[in-house]
C-alpha cells in the first residue's frame, strides 16, 4: 500500500500542491548567459529520447578523459545489475584534478573556513600534490585496488583530500557522517571489511569540538577486526590517545612522499564508493556505486543544473557523509574545474548570521542547502540577511525533501533578492546525481516541485499494477524506467536485498524510488513522501526499524514503535511509542525519556533522537501480530481515527495511547540546530 496516499496526508499534499499556481520564468538576463539555455535543454531532451545509451555514451565520451575507450555503453544482460561503459578505464582524481592542472593549476579549488574562522585556500595544484601524497602514504600502508577505507572525520578539506586519495589507487572509500556515533561507526566498518580508518582529533561544532577519535577508539574496541591502521589528522590540536602500532599521525603518514602519484587506471564499473543509507528494516544498506557512471552524472549534472561558469564560487552546504556532499562537494564541481567553499561548522555559530556572512565573504555566487536550513534560518528574520551583501548570489539550490512553498517564497525574495533562479533538485543517495530539477536558465519553476526529469532520465509516476498515472490529482509510486549511468550498482554484500528493494515491486521493470509522487497539469512532478518505512528527519533518511531497535537495546525497554510526525522545521519528527519492562512508567516521567533520547543519540547519533516519547502498556497490533503503523501515526498526529480498528486485538489501548501524553523534555539543541541535523545541514 502506498502509505503516504492513503491516509489524509496524501491528500492534504495534493490539496496544497494544487493551490499553488505561481510560476517563475527564467530571467532573459539570467537565460542569455546560461549554459543550457531552452533550445539546448530541447534538443538534449531529443537527443536522449531518440537513443538513450547512444546520448550517455555521447557525453561520457566528451566530458571524461578514459585512459581505454570503452566500446560498450549499457550491458543490460544482467538486469537489474545493469553496468555502463564496463570495458573503458578511467581513474577519477585524474578527471578531477590532473585534467585541470594545464590550464588553471593556480585556481582556487577549495576555500575552506573552519568554524573558529580560520581561511585555508587550496590550488587545483596544491590539491592535487596532498592527494598524491595521502595516496602514496596509503600504499605505504598496505592499502591496494579494491581495499575499503573508512573516512570519518570533520568537515575539513582533508576529507575531500582522502576521498581523492582513495580514488586514486582503486581503494573504495566509505565516508560515515562525523555526527553518527561509535556503534553505527562500527557497525558501518565491519560491513565494509574497511582496513584503514581515516579520523581526526576532532572538529569544531557550536563552539564545542566533536571528539571523533574517542569515538572510533570505542568503535574499534568493540569490533571492526578488519581495520589495521588508523590515520589520524590533527585538526583541533585537543590531546587524543594513540594506539602504537596502529594509530598513525596523518602529518607522519605523508611525510617524504611525493606530490605525484601514478593513477590507478581502473575500470569504468570499478567501485567508486559505499555509502550507507536507512532502509525499511533495521540494517543500513551499503550504497555502492561505480566510478565512470557515477562521475559522469556528477559532472555533467553540475553543469546543467548549477549552470556553473569559471568565475563562480559554488557552496553546498552539505557534509561529506552524506551523498550530496559526495556528489556536489568532492566529485561533481571538481571535475568541472569550479572553486568550492567547505565550512566545518555550525550554521548558528556565533550568530544565525554565519551562513549568510560565509556567502558575503567569500563571495559565493550559487548556494545549494537544504529545506530544513531555510525554513530555521527564515525564523530568525529577515533582518539577520540584511545584515551581508548577499549581492553575488546568482543561483539558490534546494534538496533532501520537498521544500514548501512558504520556504520557497522566503529563500527565493530575502535570499536571493528576487533575482536567483531556485533549482529544487530531486535525487538520493541511491541515484548518485540530480535525477529532477529545473534547469536555471531553460525551466519555469513552481514553488514545491521539483519540476521534470533531467535528460536521458525517464521517470513516471505509476500505480499499483504498474500503469502510468497521468491524472493531476492521482498520486502514484515514483519509479525511473530506463537505467542512468549514475544509478547505483549493488548494496554491497547483499546483492539480493538490491533486487528486492529496487526492483521486485513491478517485477524487474522499473527502479522504484521509494517515493510517492503525482504529476500536475503541466507534467511537473511533486514528491509527496516516502512509501516505506523511512522517515525524513531534516534532509536525512532514518529507518524506524534501527530507531526501534535502538530503544528496545535499552534495558527498560520490552518493545517500541517508531513513527513521524510533520515538524516545523526539520520536516518531520521521530515519534515513538514505548513499552517497559514491567509497569508502564507514569507521573514524572521525564527522565527516564531524556535517558532514552540519549540512549538513541548514543547508539545512532544526535540526528535520530525522538523528540516524543509516549508509554503504553502494549502496541496497538493485528491479529497476526503486525503493529499497526499507521493508526500511529495518525495519533501522533493528533488526527480522527478513520481506519479500521476492528482488527485490533485490544482495542482499549488505543484511548491510552491518545490519552497519556509524555512530553519529551526540551530539546537539548536549540530548535534551530536540532533543524540543520548537526553538523551537516544538507542531505
Ligand atoms: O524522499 C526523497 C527525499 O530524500 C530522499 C533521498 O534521501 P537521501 O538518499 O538521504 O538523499 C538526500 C539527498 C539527495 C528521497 O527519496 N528528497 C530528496 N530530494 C528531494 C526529496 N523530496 C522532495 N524534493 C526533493 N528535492
Amino acid at each position: 500500500m502506498l502509505r503516504q496516499l492513503g491516509g489524509t496526508m496524501a491528500s492534504q499534499n495534493i490539496e496544497s500542491v494544487l493551490h499553488e499556481q505561481r510560476t517563475f520564468q527564467p530571467s532573459a538576463e539570467f537565460a542569455a548567459a546560461a549554459r543550457i539555455g531552452a533550445a539546448e535543454l530541447a534538443a538534449l531532451r531529443r537527443e536522449a529520447a531518440g537513443d538513450h545509451a547512444g546520448f550517455w555514451a555521447r557525453l561520457a565520451r566528451e566530458e571524461l578523459v578514459w585512459k581505454t575507450p570503452f566500446t560498450v555503453t549499457l550491458d543490460d544482460s544482467n538486469a537489474p545489475n545493469y553496468s555502463w561503459f564496463a570495458d573503458g578505464r578511467l581513474n577519477v582524481s585524474f578527471n578531477c584534478l590532473d585534467v585541470h592542472l594545464a590550464e588553471r593549476g593556480e585556481k582556487t579549488a577549495i576555500v575552506f573556513e573552519g568554524e573558529p574562522g580560520d581561511v585555508r585556500r587550496l590550488s587545483y595544484r596544491e590539491l592535487h600534490a596532498e592527494v598524491c601524497r595521502l595516496a602514496n602514504a596509503l600504499k605505504a600502508q598496505g592499502v591496494g585496488c579494491g581495499d575499503r577505507v573508512a573516512i570519518y572525520l570533520p568537515l575539513v578539506p582533508e576529507a575531500v583530500i582522502a576521498m581523492h586519495a582513495c580514488n586514486r589507487i582503486g581503494a573504495i572509500h566509505s565516508v560515515v557522517f562525523g555526527g553518527f556515533s561509535a556503534p553505527a561507526l562500527k557497525d558501518r566498518i565491519e560491513d565494509t571489511g574497511a582496513k584503514v580508518l581515516i579520523t581526526a582529533d576532532g572538529g569544531w561544532r557550536g563552539g564545542q569540538a566533536v571528539e571523533l577519535k574517542v569515538a572510533a577508539d570505542k568503535a574499534l574496541a568493540d569490533g571492526c577486526p578488519s581495520i589495521e591502521r588508523v590515520i589520524v589528522l590533527k585538526r583541533t590540536g585537543r590531546p587524543v590517545l594513540m594506539q602504537p602500532g596502529r594509530d598513525l599521525w596523518w602529518h607522519e603518514a605523508i611525510e617524504g612522499h611525493a606530490a605525484h602519484c601514478e593513477p590507478a587506471w581502473i575500470e569504468a564499473e570499478h567501485p567508486l564508493f559505499l555509502l550507507y543509507t536507512s532502509g525499511s528494516t533495521g540494517k543500513p544498506k551499503g550504497i555502492q556505486h561505480s566510478s565512470g557512471g557515477y562521475l559522469l552524472g556528477a559532472k555533467v549534472t553540475t553543469r546543467w543544473v548549477f549552470d556553473l561558469h569559471e568565475a563562480d564560487v559554488f557552496w553546498c552546504t552539505a557534509d561529506v557523509g552524506w551523498v550530496t556532499g559526495h556528489s556536489y562537494v568532492t566529485y561533481g564541481p571538481l571535475a568541472l574545474g569550479a572553486t568550492v567553499l567547505l565550512y566545518e561548522g555550525s550554521p548558528t555559530f556565533p550568530d544565525g548570521g554565519r551562513f549568510w556572512k560565509l556567502c558575503q565573504d567569500h563571495r559565493v555566487s550559487v548556494f545549494y542547502t537544504a529545506p530544513t536550513a531555510i525554513r530555521a534560518l527564515m525564523k530568525l528574520g529577515e533582518e539577520v540577511p540584511g545584515r551581508y551583501d548577499l549581492s553575488r548570489l546568482r543561483l539558490l539550490g534546494s534538496v533532501g525533501e520537498p521544500i514548501n512553498p512558504e520556504a520557497w517564497m522566503w529563500y527565493h525574495r530575502v535570499i536571493g533578492g528576487g533575482r536567483c533562479p531556485i533549482v529544487d533538485t530531486w535525487w538520493q543517495t541511491e541515484t548518485g546525481a540530480i535525477l529532477m530539477s529545473p534547469l536555471p536558465g531553460a525551466t519555469a519553476t513552481k514553488p514545491g516541485s521539483c519540476t521534470v526529469p533531467l535528460p536521458g532520465i525517464e521517470a513516471d509516476v505509476v500505480d499499483e499494477s504498474g500503469a502510468s498515472v497521468s491524472r493531476a490529482d492521482t498520486g502514484g509510486y515514483l519509479v525511473v524506467r530506463k537505467p542512468w549511468p549514475s544509478m547505483l550498482r549493488t548494496l554491497w554484500g547483499d546483492n539480493e536485498r538490491y533486487r528486492a528493494a529496487y526492483w521486485s515491486r513491478f517485477n524487474g521493470r522499473f527502479y522504484v524510488a521509494g517515493d510517492s509522487a503525482h504529476r500536475d497539469g503541466d507534467g511537473y512532478f511533486w514528491i509527496l513522501g516516502r512509501v516505506d518505512d523511512v522517515l525524513n528527519v531534516s534532509g536525512h533518511r532514518l529507518g524506524t526499524m534501527e530507531i526501534e531497535s535502538a530503544l528496545v537495546s535499552h534495558p527498560r525497554v520490552a518493545e517500541a514503535a517508531v513513527v513521524g510526525k510533520p515538524h516545523e522545521i526539520k520536516g518531520e519528527s521521530v515519534f515513538a511509542y514505548v513499552v517497559c519492562r514491567g509497569a508502564r512508567p507514569t507521573g514524572d516521567t521525564r527522565q527516564l525519556v531524556a535517558e532514552l533520547r540519549d540512549w538513541v543519540g548514543q547508539q545512532l547519533g544526535a540526528i535520530a533522537k525522538p523528540e516524543h516519547i509516549r508509554f503504553a502498556d502494549n502496541l496497538p497490533k493485528t491479529r497476526s501480530g503486525k503493529i499497526m503503523r499507521r493508526l500511529l501515526r495518525s495519533i501522533a498526529r493528533g488526527e480522527d481515527i478513520i481506519q479500521d480498528v476492528s482488527t485490533l486485538e485490544n482495542p482499549a489501548i488505543l484511548d491510552q495511547l491518545r490519552g497519556i501524553e509524555t512530553p519529551a523534555e526540551a530539546e537539548e539543541e536549540p530548535g534551530l540546530e536540532a533543524g540543520l541535523a548537526s553538523p551537516a545541514a544538507a542531505g
